[in-house]
């Protein structure tokens, strides 16, 4: 692929949203077009899927991850793909690792089945980098600055299964994730993210984004 694809992960609360516009930020100084979206809700399709999955009635826990999946599916041929292929820089606020944690730790659904619906919805594309926002629950609570939607208002009990999967599936996977501790001050979390995603978006200078292979420029 010729861009790069990034993912920011975490809790509800945690400050996510505010470390995609600063890394947005960031990444304007590569030279390279940046695509910053979300899940749910990156697509028509998807923003549909997001009223009904965040504010509609009650969805069972199986139904709620085909739905999920679904949004993906979409997002991921629609959106990411082309944009990765153009050789853009995608940041993308939540990807399959919330599936991962919400769906199956926190719904109680089988991990290796989520995985598999995720990745056969993904066609099996994964983030180079993910960040996981770490952050105690009951804090990340607290900063919630709207009112709870469907998922928020699960229960503390389903973010602490949460946050732990979370911490699980990034520990399984040191190689493509990054912990930062979200309770840090914003700007700390932020350098944090900068320093290490530095050298990725550096090695897209030295890359033709229009070559077949990504490969370097004469
Ligand atoms: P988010 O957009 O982060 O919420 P907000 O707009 O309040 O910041 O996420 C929406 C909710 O959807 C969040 O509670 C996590 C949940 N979610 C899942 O349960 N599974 C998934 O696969 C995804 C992408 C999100």
């Amino acid at each position: 692929m010729r861009g790069l694809f990034i993912s920011l992960e975490g809790i509800d609360g945690v400050g996510k949203t505010t470390q995609v516009a600063r890394l947005r930020d960031y990444a304007r100084d590569f030279g390279r077009e940046i695509v910053v979206t979300r899940e749910p809700g990156g697509t028509r399709l998807g923003a549909e899927l997001r009223q009904l999955l965040l504010h509609g009635f009650d969805v069972l826990p199986r139904a709620e991850a085909l739905m999920f999946a679904a949004d993906r599916a979409q997002h991921v041929d629609e959106v990411i793909r082309p944009a990765l292929e153009r050789g853009a820089i995608v940041i993308c606020d939540r990807y399959l690792d919330s599936s991962l944690a919400y769906q199956a730790a926190g719904r109680d659904l089988a991990v290796a089945e989520i995985r598999r619906l995720s990745m056969w919805a993904t066609g099996g594309l994964l983030p180079e980098r993910t960040y996981l926002l770490d952050m105690d629950p009951q804090a990340s609570h607290a900063r919630l600055r709207h009112g709870e939607d469907r998922m928020e208002a699960a229960g503390e009990g389903f973010q602490r299964r949460t946050r732990q999967a979370f911490l699980a599936l990034a520990r399984r996977d040191p190689e493509r994730f990054r912990i930062v501790d979200a309770a840090d001050p914003v700007e700390t979390v932020c350098t944090a993210i900068r320093d290490d995603a530095a050298p990725l978006l550096a090695r897209l200078r030295h890359t033709d984004p229009v070559s077949p292979n990504g490969g370097p420029t004469a």
